[in-house]
């Protein structure tokens, strides 16, 4: 009887909330844990949600190999800003990452996981120096699995992107070079005003409508719902000037993208998206803390407790 009385002191003790506390909390914010980038240095944001790369001997424009005349860019002309949530943040298609995210308005990785194209190099002044990219996306014609592929042979949107996250300047901001290419036949050239439509044609997939392309100004803001996989993600879109130049000088390919008397290569404006987390899946619930959740968990571990009470 006393021996019986102990055990149950013990189990109770054992199920109490001050033991199941630190489980409770350790596994209850999983996203909590890698808040932190890879890279060791804190991230900190500005107001803008980004530094400028230009201000830190870094620049708004690519580095790409062997150009005709030599040493001529790509504009990175959309920046997804460091103040976005946390888990767009994030590169990855789990926890409605990066990847979701780009998924959302019609964007995948490349056809079978296989990289095709040239790399290119950006400096985004962190401290980094210039990397490569660090992955090249495409427009899915609406099919998430393969619709890459397709855009891989008859050419289409794509993009290029980089992450602000060096010791120097970690904002953790996704850095995107945007541009409209020709088939694979015709060598992946970019088509007529490709960088600016480029843009702009991303930002319509995210807004649903047809972005008027020539008569944008500093200031112009959007913003728009998207969905994948049960994530949904509202984004506020403005267009910055003062980054990149309006201008075709060393843009690449500016002989044929650039549009005499009407537009130049690079009109000089940048989209600056951010993105807050407005929907999650039904099973992401079961992760948020609710006193109920907190109980439902409380009678499991006691019923367990009880069925091994010695008798
Ligand atoms: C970038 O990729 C090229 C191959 O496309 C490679 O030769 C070069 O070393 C890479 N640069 C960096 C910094 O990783
Ligand atoms: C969505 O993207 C496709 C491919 O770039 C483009 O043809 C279409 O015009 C875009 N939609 C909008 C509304 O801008
Ligand atoms: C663009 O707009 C921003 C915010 O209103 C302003 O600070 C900036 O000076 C403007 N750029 C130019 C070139 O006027
Ligand atoms: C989204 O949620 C619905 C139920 O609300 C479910 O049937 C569907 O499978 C979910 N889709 C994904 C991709 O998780
Ligand atoms: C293109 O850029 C040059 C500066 O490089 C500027 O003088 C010219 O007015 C611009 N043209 C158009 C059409 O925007
Ligand atoms: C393209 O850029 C080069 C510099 O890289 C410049 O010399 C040339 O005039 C530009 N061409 C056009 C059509 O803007
Ligand atoms: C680019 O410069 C041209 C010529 O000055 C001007 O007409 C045009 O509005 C500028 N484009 C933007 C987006 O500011």
């Amino acid at each position: 009887m006393a021996a019986r009385a102990l055990s149950l002191s013990l189990i109770l003790l054992c199920c109490s909330p001050t033991f199941a506390y630190p489980f409770h909390y350790s596994s209850w914010y999983p996203w909590r844990r890698s808040w932190k980038r890879s890279t060791g240095s804190t991230r900190n944001v500005p107001s803008e949600g980004f530094y400028n790369p230009s201000l830190t001997g870094g620049s708004m424009l690519t580095f790409v190999p062997n150009t005709f005349p030599e040493g001529q860019g790509e504009p990175l002309n959309a920046i997804l800003s460091g103040n976005s949530d946390e888990r767009v943040l994030q590169d990855t298609e789990t926890n409605g990452g990066l990847l979701n995210y780009f998924a959302s308005f019609g964007f995948s990785g490349e056809c079978l996981g296989q990289h095709s194209g040239s790399d290119q190099g950006a400096d985004l002044g962190d401290g980094n120096g210039i990397l490569n990219e660090t992955a090249v996306i495409r427009w899915n014609y609406g099919d998430p699995q393969l619709g890459s592929c397709k855009e891989t042979i008859q050419g289409g949107n794509h993009f290029r992107y980089w992450v602000q996250n060096g010791p120097e300047a970690n904002s953790g901001a996704i850095f995107m070079g945007i541009s409209y290419e020709l088939p694979l036949q015709l060598d992946h050239d970019i088509v007529s005003n490709g960088y600016n439509n480029g843009r702009d044609w991303l930002v319509g997939n995210i807004t649903g409508s047809a972005i008027p392309s020539l008569t944008l100004t500093n200031g112009t803001t959007y913003t728009s719902t998207t969905s994948f996989g049960n994530y949904t993600y509202q984004t506020q879109i403005t267009y910055v000037d003062g980054l990149l130049q309006n201008t075709s000088i060393g843009i690449n390919h500016n002989i044929t993208v650039s549009v005499e008397g009407v537009v130049n290569a690079s009109d000089g404006l940048v989209a600056v998206l951010e993105v807050s987390i407005t929907g999650t899946p039904p099973t992401s619930i079961a992760w948020k803390p609710s006193p109920s959740r907190f109980w439902q968990l409380y009678s499991l571990i006691f019923v367990l407790c009880l069925t091994f009470l010695p008798s």
